[in-house]
């Protein structure tokens, strides 16, 4: 009679010195910050509590091999970080994922290990996955499956924040909240408010600007950061205590910021952001047909009443962006306008290539269309290069290592395909020809040829400069 082997889940646990991707993403989206409580469910050797824990964040965790001993609590953000694909036993998965959306008050982060992140040669299949030669399990997952999975656990859809990697929310609020934040996030930083203007402002009158420069400090943010002037119920307390101990009142430190440290033109084009944002988010919302679309937070209300009047009048208008996503020649017409703004470069199949960084670039229509990609494969990073595909309804996201080389080596691919609702990641080992090497794009009969030549010329070996699909990075992209 042939026994099961023993498997050794615990020697799947690595000593991390820096955050893993799940807990990085959710610090950078900002789910995780100073003083969010956060419960790490089979948390391993715990290299994530610690790093939390020192930047002020309510760590605590448990594992059943690791910390057994630990309490199990709730917390607002409960993180099941690669646990899922290391457990061999379908149903202690499923109580291991029952378990830790139990706990969270707020969100569960989800993690997995997708098909593709490794080769899978000379693996052992058990079960549903495979017995690797450190006597541990792996079930290597499908971006879609995991999805389901989740979904199906909590009841509702999660949100990927990365391939294998997703979010779900207890409240819709919540959920839409994060979706129009993480919109938005890019340009929170190049957001600023300290202008010449105000310092000038600040001499003269320099006793209110000064007892009340939080307060102020606080507002231009706010109003920055949204498009418009805040509610008083929207700033924290730490504002109103200080308006309160100077007795100033909060319509008037509104206005002092709005005549003294607000930045006219910052705040005219943040305006018109958050008008495009919301147009973007809520087109989306109806795209993928995001339940919690229905259920926008307070704030969200009211940056459509100030942007739009009514949620009405932001229907109709999102509406015309999403015709104009459903029509090819439309989408082709604004890629190309694009790629003449400098934005990217359309290739010989009327594909977009994009650095990530520029996507918030993008019109309207073609964010949309990005977003849809987002909302199935989690977020573009600022190092990764795109390539729109609307024709093929397609987006795939090429992974470079060391950008700053005239060759830089594409590690992975995540190709998303929008029709059929699936995201595929690949292992890559193909190198990228920037533009300024290649003199031009030449036509597809002569590819193979400058291919060799640029292998020969850089004595980069020829099995490892295969250039399959020529790609150039935009002219002001290359270094
Ligand atoms: C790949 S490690 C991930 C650890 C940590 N989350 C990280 O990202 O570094 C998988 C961990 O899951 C733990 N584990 C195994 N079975 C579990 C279960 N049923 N419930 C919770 N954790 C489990 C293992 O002990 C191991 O530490």
């Amino acid at each position: 009679m042939s026994t099961a082997p023993l498997v050794h889940r615990h020697r799947t646990a690595m000593v991390r010195h820096t955050l893993s991707q799940p807990m990085s993403l959710a610090v950078r989206h900002r789910l995780v910050r100073e003083g969010t409580t956060v419960f790490d469910y089979g948390c391993g050797q715990g290299g994530d509590l610690r790093a939390l824990s020192s930047a002020g964040v309510e760590a605590r965790g448990w594992d059943p091999h690791f910390a057994p001993d630990e309490q199990i609590f709730e917390a607002e953000i409960v993180n099941l970080g690669f646990v899922l694909n290391v457990i061999e036993n379908t149903a202690e998965r499923q109580a291991a994922l029952e378990r830790a959306w139990s706990i969270s008050r707020k969100a569960l982060v989800v993690s997995v290990m997708l098909v593709g992140a490794v080769p899978l040669d000379g693996l052992r299949p058990f079960g549903d996955g495979f017995l690797t030669s450190r006597g541990t399990f792996q079930k290597y997952y499908q971006h879609a499956e995991i999805r389901a999975v989740v979904a199906q656990a909590v009841g509702a859809e999660p949100v990927a924040l990365a391939p294998g990697i997703f979010v779900a929310f207890r409240a819709p609020e919540d959920e839409q909240e994060f979706l129009l934040e993480r919109r938005r996030g890019r340009r929170a930083s190049t957001s600023s408010y300290a202008t010449g203007r105000s310092r000038k402002a600040v001499l003269a009158r320099p006793e209110l600007h000064e007892r009340i420069e939080a307060a102020l400090t606080a507002t231009a943010e706010f109003a920055l950061h949204r498009g418009r002037l805040p509610h008083a119920e929207e700033m924290p307390a730490t504002v109103h205590d200080l308006l309160a101990s100077e007795r100033v009142s909060f319509a008037r430190a509104v206005d002092t910021c709005v005549a003294l440290t607000l930045d006219r033109d910052a705040f005219e084009q943040a305006r018109r952001d958050s008008r495009e944002d919301l147009l973007v988010h809520y087109a989306l919302g109806a795209l993928n047909r995001t339940k919690s679309a229905a259920r926008p937070s307070p704030s969200m209300v009211r940056d459509i009443r100030t942007h739009f009047g009514s949620q009405q009048q932001l229907a109709e208008q999102a509406l015309e962006y999403l015709h104009a996503l459903a029509e090819p020649q439309h989408t082709v017409a604004a890629m190309r306008e694009c790629a003449e703004r400098g934005l990217g470069i359309l290739d010989e199949d009327q594909r977009l290539i994009i650095d990530g960084g520029r996507i918030e670039r993008l019109s309207g229509p073609l964010r949309c269309y990005t977003g849809c990609a987002s909302y199935l494969a989690g977020d573009v990073e600022d190092g990764d290069l795109v390539r729109l595909d609307p024709l093929r309804k397609r987006l795939t996201i090429f992974r470079l290592a060391d950008r700053k080389s005239p060759f830089p080596a594409i590690t992975s691919s995540v190709a998303v395909d929008l029709r059929r609702q699936d995201v595929i990641l690949r292992a890559e080992d193909r190198t990228l020809i920037r533009k300024s090497h290649v003199f031009g794009l030449p036509p597809r009969s002569k590819q193979r040829k400058l291919e060799a030549e640029m292998a020969d010329r850089h004595g980069l070996g020829p099995d490892k400069v295969v250039v399959r699909s020529l790609m150039v990075l935009p002219p002001s992209a290359s270094g």
